[in-house]
């Protein structure tokens, strides 16, 4: 592994919100009085009533309680839109750039307080009011955003579905929520092609199987033909008379602004709570330092708004700041494969954030990504979502950044609202690869198997030992499962579910999931999710999934299954289940590799051994250690021989 130091580059220390004594110095009050330091920076928004009671949590298992700028109070969209209107109400909001590269749009702040105003108008006509959970099915357009904001306006939660997901996982997430509304679109567009979306929502609530659901908007946004239902309402006609002023609903610092599913190594999916005062001090302030974002930049954020990267750093960070962001509504490679570069350079980009799994894919077309561009609006570099492996770092640092631009890799999870450990643009020497040091408040940890802390250079379990304001404050109806999930591996810290290195300068490298879930593409996913969705087909008895590296995906998924007794496989059975997973959960959770067995290898007491199992995923069957336990040892010679991954 390399650790090539790089300097810090002579151009990201001019007018840098940090230098590296003051990073220190920072970190150190926030680490030794939190309250102090966190009372300061809570300084970053706007509150109807500024907090006076800082940090208030408590990590013990019996009794996990967060709580953080308890009396304060705040409207997150006042501190996203109106407090910038004074001076930047014609300053562009967001940048939309649609899939087609001949459609783009500028929204000014005054426009984006228009919009969510009458939107959010729209949804008190429905019946919404604060403490309403609302469910948004969004393709990435400006709409989605505006959504977000009027349910923040009116105190309604938001829980945000990925566009990807199907009818099923639409329907499990809007049940657990009990959303009373649902926005919708006709259709998305991706690389050329729609996204059906409206026909995806009908499908999820046929048949009375999402009850609370008393309304759907749709909006028109390819104009397609639709079914309409009763309880449809056109987006268009909902705020056609609707007024643009709509007073903010003042909230509470601690209630809750979304949940945002997301999978664990167990059950399904987890509906993680974020809330208005803490999680909007964090993104904003991260967003602020980790890209030391200036004024009049342009920064451009290549998630989905359907992940927390969407929400943290797309839309409420930035905005927050009072930035330009960019809402990319295509794919990295449609209609060209140079089209990230020629957003870059068609917005006069100054800060990109993207995902390996993108960089990855570009690399593997060497200079073309950047073919007939120039990138010199370029100043900043991110990365977020899974390790970043030191070619796909230096091809980025290289080739799309003309070695001008420092590269922050940002490690972090939906649970920590915010980026955790990072580098800092005018701070960290960079090592390719190393999340690197941890932000304002951060105390990461390495732990082994018994829980015991290690010391200076070591590899263990990440956890964190004290609270910071963007952390999630529970699972939405389900506060004993994030007790379970985060507290109860080890006493009185935060268990990340992450492996993690850290080397002999103290810089942190984060190694991948200690636990079942797996990291496809930068999406989240977990085992047992894909698993029951596979036993639940009627040719499979028994299914085990476990990653396998893939040099572009990160991990891929590779699918045991065992068939229903004298069942023939053959490979139209593999096709149907690829298409059952693909139709049951999302095409991002379609295995890569199916192999058909008679049997799984088990303990004596039953249990799958995944250990075995990913070693012959990964082609490392040569490496199984002790197999003594197993039933029947012999079993795991057939699966090695019919292993579908020989690279
Ligand atoms: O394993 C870590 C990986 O992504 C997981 C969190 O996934 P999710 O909640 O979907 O959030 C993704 C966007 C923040 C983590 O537990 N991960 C995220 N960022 C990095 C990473 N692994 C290595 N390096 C990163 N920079």
């Amino acid at each position: 592994m390399t650790e090539l130091l790089y300097p810090v580059p002579a151009q990201a220390k001019q007018n840098s919100h940090l230098t590296p004594e003051l990073y220190e110095e920072m970190y150190q009050e926030s680490i030794n009085d939190p309250d102090t330091f966190w009372q300061k920076q809570s300084s970053i928004l706007n509150w109807a009533h500024q907090p006076t009671k800082i940090k208030n949590t408590s990590y013990d298992k019996n009794n996990v309680d967060i709580r953080w700028f308890e009396d304060g109070e705040l409207n997150v969209s006042y501190n996203c839109i109106d407090r910038h209107l004074k001076t930047q109400a014609q300053q562009t909001a967001i940048i939309w750039e649609g899939d087609d590269p001949s459609k783009d749009k500028h929204i000014s702040y005054q426009e984006l307080h228009d919009q969510v105003c009458q939107l959010a108008n729209g949804l008190k006509k429905l019946g919404v009011s604060k403490g309403d959970r609302v469910a948004i099915y969004m393709p990435m357009v400006a709409e989605a955003a505006y959504a977000m904001l009027a349910c923040a306006r009116i105190g309604a939660v938001h829980s945000i579905i990925f566009a990807g997901f199907s009818p099923n996982a639409i329907a499990d997430r809007i049940n657990n929520c009990e959303a009373k509304v649902l926005i919708t679109a006709d259709e998305g567009r991706r690389g050329g092609k729609t996204v059906p979306l409206k026909s995806n929502v009908d499908q999820a609530l046929t048949g009375n199987r999402c009850k609370t659901i008393e309304r759907t908007i749709v909006l028109r946004n390819t104009g397609s033909d639709i079914n309409w239902h009763s309880q449809d309402v056109c987006w268009q006609e909902l705020i056609q008379d609707c007024t643009s002023i709509c007073e903010p609903e003042i909230m509470q610092a601690e209630d809750p602004l979304f949940i945002l599913y997301t999978s664990g190594s167990t059950g399904v999916p987890k509906g993680v709570v974020h809330t208005s005062g803490g999680y909007l001090v964090y993104a904003a302030m991260t967003h602020k330092y980790v890209f030391d974002y200036q004024p009049n930049e342009i920064y451009w954020c290549a998630a989905d708004v359907g992940w927390i990267t969407g929400h943290s750093y797309m839309v409420y960070g930035p905005l927050a700041n009072g930035a330009t962001t960019l809402l990319f509504e295509g794919i990295p490679n449609y209609p060209d494969i140079n089209r990230v570069a020629q957003i870059v350079d068609k917005h006069q980009v100054n800060i990109l954030y993207t995902a390996p799994t993108v960089i990855r894919s570009l690399m593997a077309h060497g200079t073309k990504p950047i073919q007939d561009t120039e990138r010199t609006s370029l100043r900043q570099l991110g990365s977020v979502g899974e390790p970043i492996n030191p070619e796909a770092w230096h091809w980025y640092y290289e080739v799309m950044g003309n070695k001008n631009c420092t590269i922050v890799d940002t490690w972090w999870q939906t649970e920590t609202g915010g980026i955790m450990m990072t580098p800092l643009p005018s701070v960290t020497e960079l090592k390719p690869g190393a999340a690197s040091k941890p932000f304002f408040g951060i105390q990461p940890a390495l732990l082994n198997q018994d829980g015991e802390e290690l010391s200076d250079e070591a590899e263990g379990n990440l956890v964190i030992k004290a609270s910071w304001p963007g952390q999630a404050r529970t699972i939405y109806a389900d506060h004993s499962r994030f007790i379970d999930t985060y507290f109860s591996a080890y006493e009185n810290v935060y268990f990340t579910g992450d492996g993690c290195r850290r080397d002999q300068d103290d810089y942190y490298w984060i190694t991948g999931r200690v636990d079942d879930v797996l990291n496809v593409s930068g999406h989240r996913l977990g085992t047992a999710e894909i698993e029951s969705c596979l036993v639940a087909h009627p040719a499979i008895a028994e299914a085990a999934v476990v990653g396998f590296p893939h040099d572009i995906k990160g991990q891929g998924i590779y699918v045991f299954v065992t068939p229903i007794d004298g069942q023939v496989t053959n490979s139209e059975l593999t096709k149907q289940i690829n298409t059952w997973v693909r139709q049951e959960i999302s095409p991002i959770a379609t295995p890569d590799l199916i192999q058909w067995t008679q049997a799984l290898p088990k303990t004596r007491s039953g249990k799958i051994m995944r250990r075995i199992l990913r070693k012959i995923a990964a082609n490392e069957h040569e490496q199984l250690g002790d197999i003594s336990t197993l039933a029947e040892p012999s079993s795991v010679q057939t699966l090695i021989a019919g292993r579908l991954n020989k690279a």
